[in-house]
């Protein structure tokens, strides 16, 4: 275990700055996060460890979780690390956070559950620009949701991939005839109507002995299925044919159409000649592979599993295929800055708008972005580098990028302590200011407020001091950049500091409900005359009881 520290040591003496030391060495904790007034999770808070103008400024997805990690679930950071979105409605762990295209619209979709370390229980989430959950899927047949993959596809279906117990003979392992495996299942899904439009399992075409994962002694029953195959991903190309990535046979398999194998690219039934210096098809213990036009795969090589240890550092590996002569070559590898080993998780992503390469670490918590050919342009840590060894702060796979307009359906977040205002609205993206305006009424209609102040976003939460004179009543609006007014908080007022009762919504989402209040107040009412006088003859009987109320 000291060796990690070790491990860790040609990280810090990277460390560019005092704020990046203390960040590392774990002072601000081992997933440093900042205490908000107007929300009610702490936000997390990054280390920019590498910077380089050359980075996409697009947002980021990743799915903190872990130990250390309060809150998981999914998140979205802009390109400098400040927090965006926090997704409050999901209380469990989130995985592959990303944005995704349906029907011509964005979503942003996620797994969310839970997992046994081998595989998740959960389902699949896809929320729309306000962060509803227009959809939610699950398997066909009695499958989990897995938790590897939930990639959308072109033609309105969603890839997913799936653990099924089953039984194998597994003599070629030295065990029983009868013994149990984890199958692997991949799955096509319509998405608007939830019908299987393809399956394949592993087994119909691997058998146990391909496997590099060590059987130990599992398989002998239901209850300790031995996972052969590991199925971490699956991709479709614009001909059909799928993708599938298998962390223990080390393969990449290309599947048609009507389920037969094309070709498979690593492993010990590897299709290919490597004809390139370093060889393209040796990757051990991998994740998100991903098919690219002109018979580009690009892998997270992993090169270790846990305590099998195979590769010298992780890394993303890019493939070019020769699928005439069956020749494989390496177009690019990815090398890790932490020169560490992740021994779970992670994957590799060509950043759509710019072309720069993104590697989540997995079980490290850090991501990096990389030039195309190879340079590492930006590295941002979610968590304290001398303990990325552990696992205990995470994220799947992280992404970058995609277009993401946010506009949340509910009103901005404030907080009004003595003169000081806290301001957020999570997962709001196009503000850009907020604009403090009075009234003298606490219902006036909106040109009946005053402009007062205009404060810029800083950050998540923006902090400002109310002037001293100011009108009866307040609220702020929220200003996109073009001075347009996307909502606004609750009105206070401005002797008491307190919120007027009732919430106004952002414009076009008012609802008049004249007649909840005055009912709410007057139930708040009559519960409160129950109780005191429940109470009071609770006393009443005590006291007659033990005079306690005759303390003279
Ligand atoms: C998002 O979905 C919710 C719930 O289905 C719906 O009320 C809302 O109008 C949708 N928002 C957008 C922008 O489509
Ligand atoms: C797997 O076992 C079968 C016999 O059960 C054998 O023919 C085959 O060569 C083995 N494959 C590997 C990769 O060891
Ligand atoms: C899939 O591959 C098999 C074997 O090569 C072939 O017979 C079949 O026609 C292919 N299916 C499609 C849809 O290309
Ligand atoms: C395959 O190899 C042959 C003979 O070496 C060569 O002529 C041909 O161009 C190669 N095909 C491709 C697509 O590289």
């Amino acid at each position: 275990m000291l060796l990690a520290y070790f491990a860790s040591l040609p990280l810090l003496t990277r460390v560019g700055s005092w704020y990046s030391f203390w960040y590392n060495v774990g002072f601000f904790g081992l997933f440093p996060t900042q205490d908000l007034n107007s929300f009610e999770i702490d936000s997390p808070v990054v280390d920019i460890f590498q910077w380089d103008p050359r980075c996409d400024y697009g947002y980021v997805f990743l799915g903190p979780r872990g130990s250390s990690v309060t809150n998981p679930g999914p998140v979205i950071l802009d390109a400098r690390g400040n927090v965006v979105w926090i997704g409050t409605q999901f209380d469990l762990q989130a995985t592959d956070v990303k944005v995704q295209r349906y029907r011509g619209q964005d979503y942003l979709t996620f797994w969310s559950g839970r997992d046994d370390s081998i595989h998740g229980y959960g389902s699949y989430y896809m929320l729309n620009s306000s962060y509803d959950t227009s959809y939610v899927l699950t398997p066909v047949g009695d499958i989990d949701g897995d938790l590897h993959e939930f990639r959308i596809t072109e033609d309105a279906t969603a890839l997913i991939t799936g653990y099924e117990i089953t039984t194998a003979d597994l003599s070629s392992l030295g065990k029983s005839h009868k013994g149990w495996i984890y199958d692997a299942v991949i799955q096509e899904i319509d998405i608007e109507t939830g019908h299987l439009i393809f399956q394949w399992r592993a087994s119909s075409f691997y058998a146990v002995n391909d496997t590099f994962a060590p059987i130990g002694d599992r398989g002998s029953g239901k209850d300790n299925p031995f996972d052969y195959f590991h199925v971490n991903s699956v991709d479709k190309d614009p001909q059909g044919n799928y993708y599938v990535s298998s962390r223990y046979l080390h393969t990449v398999t290309c599947i048609n159409s009507t389920g037969e194998v094309i070709f498979v690219l690593g492993g010990k039934r590897n299709s290919f000649t490597d004809v390139s210096g370093e060889p393209a098809s040796y990757f051990s213990w991998q994740h998100d592979a991903n098919w690219h036009p002109n018979s580009v795969l690009t892998v997270f090589d992993n090169g270790r599993a846990d305590s099998h240890v195979s590769g010298d550092y992780s890394r993303g590996l890019s493939v070019s295929l020769n699928l005439q002569n069956m020749t494989s070559s390496v177009l690019q590898v990815y090398e890790n800055p932490h020169y560490l080993l992740s021994p779970s998780q992670g994957s590799m992503q060509v950043i759509p708008e710019t072309g720069n390469i993104l590697i989540g670490w997995g079980h490290i918590p850090a991501y990096t972005e990389y030039a195309p050919d190879g340079e590492v342009l930006c590295d941002i840590h979610f968590g304290a580098g001398l303990f990325f060894e552990w696992g205990w702060v995470k994220s799947y796979r992280v992404f970058k990028g995609g277009a993401w307009t946010g506009r949340p359906s509910v009103p901005p977040d404030i907080d009004v302590y003595e003169n000081t205002v806290y301001i957020s609205w999570n997962g709001a993206t196009e503000v850009t200011g907020w604009m403090l305006e009075c009234s003298s009424y606490p219902h006036a209609a909106d040109e009946e407020f005053e402009s007062i102040l205009f404060v810029s976003k800083d950050g998540f939460e923006t902090v400002f001091e109310l002037p001293d004179e100011l009108d009866s009543y307040f609220r702020i609006a929220a200003l996109d950049s073009g001075g347009q007014r996307l909502g606004y908080t609750k009105v206070f007022d401005s002797s008491s500091g307190q919120a007027v009762s009732g919430i106004i919504l952002p414009p076009g989402l008012e609802e008049t409900v004249p007649l909840q209040e005055p009912l709410l107040a007057a139930c708040a009412l009559g519960t409160a005359i129950v109780v005191i006088w429940r109470c009071y003859r609770k006393l009443q009987s005590i006291s007659s009881r033990w005079n306690l109320l005759d303390i003279s």
